[in-house]
């Protein structure tokens, strides 16, 4: 039995796997609709989620299963006090599969540990969100064609966004990537994850202007600074618009240039931008669906 708690318990096979499964599925979504007859999937939601939660249960819509669960912790027992562990050990007897967020870091591992069937981390705390990174590959795989060679800009509070975390380690996977990190001082990725890309001798800069480097960038990845997990609001109120992008500030980025984001955005990028058409956030979020549809079937081992 698989679980999917961090992005790399993913070979690079797999990963390749995976999304060239959800390509098929966009291609030929009628061959997929009855795979999960009679199967359920558990959604854990401990925290709030629009699109990872739905996608999850979209996705399981239409592959012919049921979907179960929760959507708030005051309305599951870990209001009581229930542990993860427990949850997760009954679980096991209600569905098939299950898909854990919750803003405990590390949670999704306790679960797993504890379960007898497949456990997904939809997102813990501001450690790791491998789907989303399954959603973010799809994207790059469709917007530009290939995992390697690839300039990425990460730009926003890039020390609480666990996608960002996620999306780097797997970009580490491909050949010739470089990380482009854009953030106040504050908000800078964590000093584990720089630690792992200096062993794995891969190149990165840190910026805390976007305007300087954004002429080199072939995929910017915007992201909201992550209010729930600051201790005090006011730092929280001084950092929340450190970039804005707008239509002013692409005018030096490349003709190909893809701009994504993970949603819910805030105020980072001026809706102006959306109708650009290097920004593909909305169909990002479109494709995080088949690409869930695509793992769910590797994880329960259906052809
Ligand atoms: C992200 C998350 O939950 O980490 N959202 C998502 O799953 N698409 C990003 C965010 O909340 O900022």
């Amino acid at each position: 039995m698989r679980h999917l708690i961090d992005i790399l318990d993913l070979s690079t096979q797999e990963l390749d796997q995976i999304i060239a499964k959800a390509n098929d599925i966009i291609d030929n979504p009628g061959e997929y609709s009855e795979k999960c007859h009679g199967k359920k999937l558990a959604t854990l939601f401990f925290e709030p989620s629009t699109r990872t939660r739905l996608s999850f249960e979209a996705a399981m819509y239409e592959l012919g299963g049921n979907v179960l669960g929760f959507s708030e912790a005051k309305s599951s027992s870990s209001a009581k006090g229930e542990s993860v562990a427990d949850t997760a050990s009954v679980l096991s007897f209600y569905a098939d599969i299950m898909a854990m967020r919750h803003p405990k870091e590390g949670a999704p591992l306790v679960a797993a540990m504890n379960s007898t069937v497949p456990v997904i981390n939809a997102g813990d705390g501001g450690h790791n969100h491998p789907t989303q990174t399954l959603t973010d590959l799809l994207t790059i795989n469709r917007e530009k064609g290939r995992f390697d060679n690839l300039t990425v800009g990460f730009c926003g509070d890039l020390k609480f966004g666990r996608t960002v975390h996620s999306l780097i380690m797997a970009l580490t996977r491909y050949a010739n990537n470089k990380i482009v990190l854009i953030s106040p001082m504050e908000l800078r990725l964590p000093s584990y994850i720089k630690d792992t890309l200096d062993k794995l001798n891969i190149e990165y800069i840190e910026s805390e202007s976007l305007e300087a480097v954004m002429p080199e960038l072939d995929i910017l990845y915007m992201t909201r600074v992550q209010r729930e997990r600051f201790f005090n609001e006011e730092d929280y109120l001084r950092l929340k618009d450190s970039y804005i992008l707008n239509p002013e500030k692409l005018t030096t980025a490349k003709e190909d240039l893809r701009i994504m984001h993970p949603l819910p955005r805030v105020n980072e990028i001026s809706t102006a931008v959306d109708k650009d058409p290097r920004a593909c956030y909305f169909r990002q979020a479109m494709y995080g669906k088949y690409v869930r549809m695509s793992l769910i079937l590797y994880l329960l081992g259906i052809e």
